[in-house]
């Protein structure tokens, strides 16, 4: 008996269960799942791709996945042989009508086999061109029929742009319906993320002063250190505004800047979320320079490592223009946001793997104290660090020791790790159980995907009429292009620099 509420029998069948994403993320999610006992009694996983395996061989895939990327390290034998029997594969071609009478005619013997209705959830862990194809043949099957047992889970990138997005939502609500669709934007299921909503909404001393007569700007950095490893192909196509601001750094953002909502039903959540993208004041294409930045990493030196330019990674063009890195300057077009400046930047090859918001206050309006009290003075600044030290951070000023009056900045520091001594899930895990709770909060509803997209649709179309002549424009192991300080040395501002180690 799972000790977390009762949940109907479950099928997840993963489409594309033989690639990366299911063995890095999906495997070990469920794995931790199942030992955390959040998972249905009763449930099964089938993988579906091309390739041969047998159920065994597909397993045992699966456990390496898990041993190498689970959060709780190797799997211990007592455990897996539990879990493993519930893991089936099939080698079979999503666009064979063949698949799905099969795939019909299992979860029928399932549920059968069951007496109780079973919950299906079909993952989508396929190339974006086979998004509209499964979704469909799983229609033509009338196994999208039963609405409140079958859901489809649609990975990023959903669309390239903005018209390829509406397209893709209207072939999907032409064979079902919103409330059945899971899009997911990973960082979404972040505990840190979701921890913004409860610092400002569960809290009464920040409401009063989050918003302009107090804050006077917000900074959001989702630095990596990695490259594109080995994903140029995809990542060629994509660049770091479709791969990161569209959806990560966006979301974020939202929950920063979102009205409190009414309660934590999905789509009063999701409302309040898609009120701030319909308010982001549009990029003018006239003066698009002063708004945004793009970079593409040359070869450098990381962590005393040399590594390669962006131009030289696998699968990548020698003359590739794609972005590895975006900054930009945005502002809210509402009561609570006019005119306060949104810095967002975020780029691959940077020295740190740190994911980061900034919520700087304005300056005091008086100083009371003394001109020589004030040599170290500094604004009231929040840090919220997402990853990888989840914390909270609070600068203000205290009076140093001894006889003269002098101000210092000091830091009040809430640690995830300190507090609650427990690992926080990975994102997959929160995401994956949601679906089959069948709680979308954390997903994108479809008017938010394309909200979105319209707040980069502009810098796009911009960016493809003016290809970069200067990439790559900064070394690997640098904060980014040298134009990304001067978007805010124009304002009289820096970027906040993350400390390693928070
Ligand atoms: C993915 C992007 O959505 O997010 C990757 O496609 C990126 O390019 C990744 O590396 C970052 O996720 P995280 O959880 O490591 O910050």
């Amino acid at each position: 008996m799972d000790p977390h509420g009762h949940l109907e029998p479950t099928v997840v069948v993963i489409f594309g269960g033989g690639g990366d994403l299911t063995q890095r993320k999906l495997a070990p999610a469920l794995y931790n799942l199942f030992l955390d006992r959040w998972l249905p009694q009763e449930f099964a996983v089938i993988g579906i791709s091309q390739q041969d395996f047998n159920d065994e061989a597909y397993r045992q895939r699966l456990r390496e996945g898990v041993d190498h990327f689970s959060r709780r390290g190797k799997t211990k034998d007592a455990d897996w042989d539990h879990f493993a029997p519930h893991i089936h594969y099939w080698s079979a071609d999503f666009t064979d009508a063949g698949t799905y009478k099969k795939l019909s005619e299992y979860l029928g013997q399932y549920e059968k086999d069951r007496q109780t209705s079973v919950h299906h959830i079909f993952y989508l862990a396929t190339p974006p061109s086979m998004i509209e194809v499964i979704a469909r043949q799983l229609h033509q099957a009338q196994l999208l029929a039963r609405k409140e047992h079958s859901r489809l889970v649609v990975e990023k990138p959903f669309g390239h742009d903005l018209d390829s997005a509406r397209t893709l939502n209207r072939q999907l609500l032409g064979l079902m319906s919103e409330d059945q669709i899971y899009r997911i934007d990973h960082y979404l299921g972040k505990e840190t993320v979701q921890n913004i909503l409860a610092l400002r909404f569960a809290n009464s001393f920040l409401e009063p002063i989050w918003n302009r007569r107090y804050i006077h700007q917000v900074q959001i950095t989702v630095a990596e250190q990695v490259g594109v490893e080995h994903r140029g192909g995809y990542y060629d196509r994509a660049g770091a505004l479709r791969d990161m601001i569209q959806n990560h750094l966006l979301q974020v953002l939202c929950c920063i800047a979102m009205e409190p909502p009414v309660s934590f039903e999905a789509n009063e959540v999701r409302s309040k979320k898609t009120d701030v993208l319909k308010a982001v004041r549009p990029f003018p294409r006239e003066q698009m320079s002063q708004f945004v930045v793009r970079g593409q990493y040359g070869q450098g030196v990381l962590e005393g490592q040399a590594v390669p330019a962006y131009r030289q990674e696998p699968d990548v063009p020698g003359d590739s223009t794609t972005e590895t890195y975006a900054a930009l300057k945005l502002y809210i077009d509402n009561w609570r946001w006019q005119d306060v400046p949104f810095y967002l930047r975020t780029g691959k090859r940077l020295p740190l793997r740190v994911s980061e918001v900034f919520v700087q206050f304005q300056p005091v309006p008086h100083r009371s104290f003394p001109a020589s009290a004030y040599a170290a003075w500094m604004p009231n600044r929040m840090a919220i660090r997402i990853q990888p030290e989840e914390a909270i951070q609070l600068r203000f000023q205290a009076k140093q020791p001894g006889p003269a009056l002098h101000l210092r900045p000091v830091q009040m520091r809430f640690s995830y790790k300190e507090s609650f001594q427990t690992p926080p899930p990975e994102a997959y895990e929160t995401l994956l159980l949601d679906v089959i709770r069948g709680d979308a909060t954390l997903f994108m509803r479809g008017d938010q995907v394309e909200a979105a997209w319209a707040v980069v649709q502009p810098i796009l179309e911009e960016w493809s009429a003016h290809p970069p002549l200067d990439f790559p424009n900064y070394a690997a192991g640098s904060w980014g292009p040298e134009e990304a300080d001067e978007l805010l040395a124009r304002d009289g501002r820096h970027w906040f620099a993350p400390e390693p180690g928070g």
